[in-house]
């Protein structure tokens, strides 16, 4: 049997990935904050976003190959930054930097990764996003912006959407801290989960090492500290203006759910303004990120790129996005069930899932290139 018969679908991937983690990196990599409602809002909405087919279309090959920023990618989605992938999986970020380079994908590495740029710089073959947390130092920012650009990233994101710590409710009931702290549920945990426990015995403890750099160079401060607080500054209007100063790469604003503030961004000559609620990690009480996207491209005109993530959970979900105005699409779930699931297989089998359901779902709706999914929307107005 092969894995895409035994692992057909996300779901299958994630059943798996909950067997395979402790419980302490499940929770930070599964949960939401408060009862969880813009989570579940994200994927109903999503649910609701209906195409009618289309028949007798002959002989065609549907391209889902699509042009993004300037550089061509063979798929319309790619890897989110998630803080801390390491901890999720031992060795994520060069499992998800290399693996996206081979099928042509971007990785965005998180300024909370547990690598560093340098570290992951040969995996990354020309594919390299790199997000910001805004630090608060601007030294610390110039420097790690600098950083990246020397490693080969091309593309920045400053993610605005984390102006405090959300509550993550199910990650304080897991005992979950960064650094992890060994507790005796952490020793059971960890016993009694083997692959996660011999995979990060080889990949040393995950700590935030990026982030990390500037403790150590900053204050003398002990490797265990948690170094979040770097990355904790409250962007103004002014700060995005010094940023655009400092890059000259691609500027991309990450967190939007607004049309009001996708414009504002636009008109501050951000590229592309990435609409997402952090898949309900930090505001319970908002709308799903497919319900605020109609909006915000109408705000942005037709031809500004546009990045959508938030629930994303298979193939006809990113059609959904791309009909609903996005450019692009990230997952940063889907991938992390995938790796803990599977290990690196599990990567390709994340990205055949996705092309394949993307691929079939094209040959429904009888389209040919990803810009007809919009004229296969049915509207109920
Ligand atoms: C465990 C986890 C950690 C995350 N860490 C970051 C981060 O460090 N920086 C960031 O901009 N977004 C972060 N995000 C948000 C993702 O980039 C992305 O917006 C979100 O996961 C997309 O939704 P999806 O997981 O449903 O695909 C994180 C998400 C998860 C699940």
């Amino acid at each position: 049997m092969s894995i895409d018969d035994i692992y057909p679908s996300l779901s299958d991937l994630k059943k798996r990935a909950k067997r395979r983690l402790p419980q302490f990196a499940w929770e930070y990599l599964d949960s939401g904050t408060g009862v969880e409602d813009q989570m579940k809002r994200n994927r109903a909405a999503l649910d609701q976003v209906l195409f009618e087919t289309r028949i007798l279309q002959g002989l065609f090959e549907p391209n889902q190959s699509t042009t993004f920023l300037g550089r061509e990618y063979a798929h319309p989605f790619g890897v989110a930054p998630v803080g801390m992938s390491g901890m999720i999986w031992p060795g994520a970020e060069h499992i998800l930097a290399k693996g996206a380079a081979q099928v042509n994908i971007p990785y965005c590495m998180s300024a909370v990764a547990t690598v560093t740029p340098e570290d992951i710089a040969p995996s990354l073959g020309g594919n390299g996003w790199m997000q910001l947390y805004p630090p608060t130092d601007p030294e610390i920012r110039r420097d790690m912006i600098r950083r990246a650009r020397a490693a080969g990233f091309h593309t920045l994101v400053l993610t605005v959407d984390v102006p405090h710590a959300s509550r993550r409710e199910r990650q304080r009931r897991a005992q979950l801290t960064i650094p992890p702290r060994i507790t005796p549920k952490m020793l059971w945990e960890t016993a009694t989960h083997p692959a996660w426990a011999l995979g990060t015995a080889r990949h040393g403890q995950p700590r935030l090492r990026f982030a990390e750099s500037y403790v150590k160079a900053e204050k003398g401060a002990s490797s265990t500290a948690h170094p979040g607080y770097l990355l904790r500054g409250k962007p103004d209007w002014k700060y995005l203006d010094d940023i655009r100063a400092e890059w000259d790469g691609h500027i991309v604003v990450k967190g939007i759910t607004s049309a009001h503030d996708a414009k504002k961004l636009q008109d501050a000559g951000v590229d592309a303004v990435w609409v997402s609620n952090h898949s309900g990690r930090q505001f319970d009480g908002g709308l799903s990120s497919i319900e605020t996207l109609p909006a915000i491209r109408t705000a942005v005109g037709p031809n500004y790129p546009l990045i959508f993530d938030s629930g994303i959970e298979g193939g006809l979900d990113v059609l959904r996005a791309i009909a609903m105005g996005a450019d692009f699409v990230m997952l940063g779930r889907a991938f992390h069930y995938a790796l803990a699931a599977l290990g690196a297989k599990g990567f390709d089998q994340a990205v055949f899932m996705l092309s394949d359901d993307i691929h079939t779902n094209m040959f429904q709706m009888g389209i040919r290139t990803l810009e007809q999914a919009s004229e296969r929307l049915i509207t109920t107005d």
